[in-house]
């Protein structure tokens, strides 16, 4: 569908909402239905979620097999992908539960960043566009609160969030829906592009018709390695003025494989070698996040924070190792759960925009149809200061 269609689609709506003439399309009743919209990077996702935390519908058209040939997201293709996607999944996901937006659909929620800047404002202005001629609230969102709606039951405020994906590497004590306190961010690179840039180093192929892109692939790549063969530094450790910060840095890790690789002249040719790499990035990785959770804890501790769990999110707390040894963590040495959404709900999706709009339009919050995209989001920017 075109763009020229979807604009007959919303002149066509606004005309019945006109006949139907509804008042203001504020819901009034504590139960509401949010459509969400996510075009930060390379797919395009909506999704419904309703106040009582079911994902009514969701709908996603992939781009990898666009970028695979080039190693990484090409922003040009990503964003005019998106120009051509988003209005057929908007009504995709609307039609699979016949559901009407004039009626049935009370907020337009969307992601105003992290992400690249042109393929933001596609998602932002369809759902501004949609907002205002509807005269529905509009929220625009980031990803950090997904965990409460896909856990069994509502995670109870605080508890320290890890987001952890293409835009953020954050520790962050998550207070309420719009109360964070950041505890670190990376100085540099995040760790979705270290692994990112170390797959590309490695040249380990993307897995076929699965999201995750080339972090994913890494992953699937190092299961059949071993990281006893290799010793890289854990970023930070030696460097008595950063030791004992909770900021991260991903930059030297890569940079720490590739003098590896030349160091000891490894034959890049040999997938046993590049898969063995691959488990030392992971576990180096992971070996630097633990470190900085465990002074996050300790500084929960100081500060007689209650927490409730260890809640990840973001793209790369899709991965299974990273899970595992953080679980681990949290449980055996902080006797708390590890809270994380399903694999498919943490790399970018609609339900994770729909549902950060249910919490925020509950408590009051909504934003003016003039918003712009913030492609390089804070999360603090969200926070009303508790620090
Ligand atoms: O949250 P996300 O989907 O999007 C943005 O931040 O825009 O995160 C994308 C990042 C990419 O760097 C991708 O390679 C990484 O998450 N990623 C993974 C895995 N799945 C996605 N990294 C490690 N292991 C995975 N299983």
């Amino acid at each position: 569908m075109s763009l020229r269609q979807f604009s007959k689609i919303t002149t066509t709506l606004l005309y019945a909402r006109q006949i139907r003439t509804h008042s203001t399309n504020v819901p009034s009743t504590s139960h509401f239905n949010v459509l969400g919209i996510e075009t930060s990077c390379d797919d395009t996702a909506v999704a419904i979620v309703n106040s009582s935390r079911q994902i009514l519908a969701e709908s996603i058209r992939f781009q990898h097999n666009l970028h695979e040939p080039a190693g990484g997201i090409i922003p040009n293709v990503a964003m005019m992908s998106h120009q051509r996607n988003l209005p057929e999944v908007v009504c995709d996901a609307l039609s699979k539960e016949s559901l009407d937006i004039v009626k049935d659909i009370d907020v337009i929620a969307v992601t105003r960043g992290p992400g690249l800047p042109g393929c933001l404002a596609i998602g932002l202005s369809a759902a501004k566009t949609l907002a205002a001629v509807l005269r529905k609230p509009l929220i625009g969102e980031a990803h950090a609160l997904t965990a409460r709606l896909t856990h069994t039951e509502l995670i109870p405020f605080p508890y320290l969030t890890l987001l952890i994906s293409g835009g953020h590497t954050l520790i962050l004590v998550t207070h309420g829906v719009n109360k964070h306190t950041q505890l670190g961010t990376t100085l540099d690179d995040s760790i979705g592009d270290a692994y990112d840039k170390t797959a590309r180093l490695l040249k380990i192929p993307w897995l076929k018709g699965q999201g995750g892109g080339p972090g994913a692939a890494l992953e699937q790549f190092a299961l059949d390695g071993t990281s006893d063969n290799y010793r890289v530094p854990i970023p930070m450790r030696k460097d008595p003025r950063r030791k004992n910060e909770m900021n991260l840095s991903f930059s030297g890790l890569k940079t720490s494989i590739r003098d590896l690789i030349e160091r000891e002249q490894l034959d890049l040719e040999d997938e046993k070698v590049r898969k063995n790499l691959a488990a030392t990035f992971q576990q180096t990785a992971i070996r630097h996040l633990i470190d900085k959770l465990e002074l996050a804890f300790d500084w929960c501790r100081v500060k007689e924070i209650r927490l409730n769990a260890l809640v990840i999110s973001g793209g790369v707390a899709s991965n299974k190792s990273i899970r595992a040894s953080l679980e681990k963590l949290a449980n055996d040495q902080f006797e708390l759960p590890l809270i994380c959404p399903p694999p498919r709900l943490c790399t970018d999706n609609g339900a994770m925009i729909a549902w950060a709009g249910v919490e925020r339009f509950r408590v009051g919050l909504k934003d003016d149809y003039t918003i712009d995209h913030a492609p390089k989001w804070s999360i603090e920017s969200l926070s009303d200061g508790m620090g």
